[in-house]
């Protein structure tokens, strides 16, 4: 029988407990269910609800609660629904005069989304905390990686030098964004939804002001049918999070490739690769695959939480108790693989001969010999046609456009001669890109200088 029934009514039906019921799911937000009947109980006192021996008496006993349920010696029972019945269902056991008086004025519906606001605000400072780990792990490898040249790609194929330290900055950009978007999508969990009843706000003389200061809420919500009703604040969750997963597939994409024999650019550390049960020399990439995988449950997830959502009368429905299971299964996807990233970067082992080897091969400068004729006056389009039948000339005999013999060079152009073979090297093309923005050696050196002020910045 649960709480809201008489004992006149039959219990109902164990299987359809079994269907309705949200313990599996809802059980990890104890904590933050009794952190939040604390506070109620003090807005009860204030109401005239409870004196304050009882309000004393009563919030001993949730904490005694809480403690037995983290050292596990309170069994939680699925029969009682959800997390909040199972709490305030002990609470009554133990004290059966003012048990039942706990849930005056409130509904699970605004009970609910309490807990889960608080629940996501300790997750999302441990979120963040992870993340900085996984910045500063690619400012200290691009630090070390300023004069390391490799090909950048475009389409996958390789396109013009860049430096190694500049593609690490790049995926700093990328998650810096990230964090930057998880701090903004905070802004719904500032307000405070408890007080607003099942729907219509309250019965009781509640002092909202005074739960939102309690429970460190920035104020209270200010309409009640949209609080019980709304998830937005889950949605940018889930859009932060989808985006942050997008970009460590993209990471993880690129370095499966570049951990490719075939490829060869790094190497990843031992415990980050599995072996084959069958073909004895493998090392394959696996958790980098995992994570370019799993970010199909984060697409899925905020799909998911659309699909709920979508064309739900006002205000509290039943549907809603699903955000759930999209919220906590991008979350718990995330968090699982975030750490582990951060410690990936910090030991993969870069090749840098190999890479340099391919920054040489491919005609990567072909572009800066264009330039280098444009700033001689020849029109740029005109100066591509020359370069590009070099390029065909030099491909079809095997050789790299700094071979082409200097009588080839000018017949193509008289203003080609000797002097470029100095310019068609990777160095003098990263050097020509001191541009904000750039792969120059010295805006990366500011770069990598900058990230680092950001960091010690946002720490602190
Ligand atoms: N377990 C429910 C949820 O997660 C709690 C609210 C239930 N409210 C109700 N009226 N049945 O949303």
């Amino acid at each position: 029988m649960t709480l809201w029934q008489s004992s006149a009514e039959l219990g109902p039906d164990q299987g359809l407990l079994q269907f309705t019921g949200s313990l599996e799911l809802d059980s990890r937000l104890f904590k933050y269910d009794i952190e939040g009947s604390v506070a109620w109980a003090e807005a009860l006192e204030k109401a005239g609800i409870y004196n304050s021996d009882e309000l004393q008496t009563v919030t001993q006993t949730l904490r005694e609660i809480e403690l037995d349920i983290e050292r596990g010696q309170l069994q939680l029972d699925p029969q009682l629904e959800d997390i909040h019945m199972n709490i305030e269902a002990q609470l009554t056991s133990r004290l059966p005069d003012l048990g039942p008086r706990l849930h005056t004025g409130r509904s699970r519906n605004d009970q609910v989304l309490v807990d889960v606001k608080l629940y996501l605000r300790d997750q999302l400072a441990e979120l963040k905390q992870e993340l900085r780990q996984l910045l500063q792990a690619f400012v200290d490898r691009a630090a070390g990686e300023q004069r390391t040249v490799l090909p950048g790609f475009t389409h996958l194929q390789p396109a013009q030098p860049v430096t190694l330290a500049h593609y690490l900055m790049a995926f700093f950009e990328k998650f810096r964004r990230d964090y930057q978007r998880l701090d903004r999508g905070n802004q719904g969990l500032k307000t405070l939804p408890l007080g607003s009843g099942a729907l219509a706000g309250s019965g009781y003389s509640i002092d909202r002001e005074f739960l939102a200061r309690r429970l460190g809420f920035a104020e209270p919500s200010r309409n009640s049918l949209d609080t019980v009703s709304e998830r937005d604040f889950i949605f940018d969750l889930l859009h932060g999070l989808t985006v942050l997963a997008l970009h460590a597939s993209r990471l993880s994409e690129d370095w499966i490739i570049w951990s490719s024999p075939t490829f060869g650019f790094c190497r990843l550390e031992d415990s980050f690769t599995t072996g084959s049960s069958i073909m004895p020399q493998k090392k394959n990439p696996d958790i980098l695959e995992l994570i370019r995988g799993q970010a199909g449950r984060l697409l899925a997830a905020y799909q998911g939480l659309g699909s709920l959502l979508k064309a739900q009368p006002l205000a509290y429905n039943r549907d809603l108790q699903e955000d759930k299971f999209y919220l906590f299964i991008a979350l718990d996807t995330v968090r699982s693989w975030l750490p582990l990233l951060a410690r990936l970067v910090s030991s993969v082992r870069f090749n840098r001969d190999t890479m340099a080897a391919a920054a040489g091969k491919n005609f990567l400068a072909a572009t800066d010999l264009a330039d280098y004729l444009t700033e001689r006056g020849v029109e740029f389009r005109r100066a591509h046609n020359i370069v590009r039948q070099l390029v065909e000339l030099a491909r079809k005999t095997d050789r790299k456009l700094e071979q082409l013999t200097t009588e080839e060079l000018t017949a193509a152009s008289s203003l080609l001669g000797d002097e470029v073979r100095q310019l068609l090297q990777p160095q003098a093309s990263l050097e020509r890109r001191e541009i904000i923005g750039g792969t120059g050696p010295r805006v990366v050196q500011q770069a990598v200088e900058r990230a680092t002020d950001w960091l010690n910045e946002v720490e602190s």
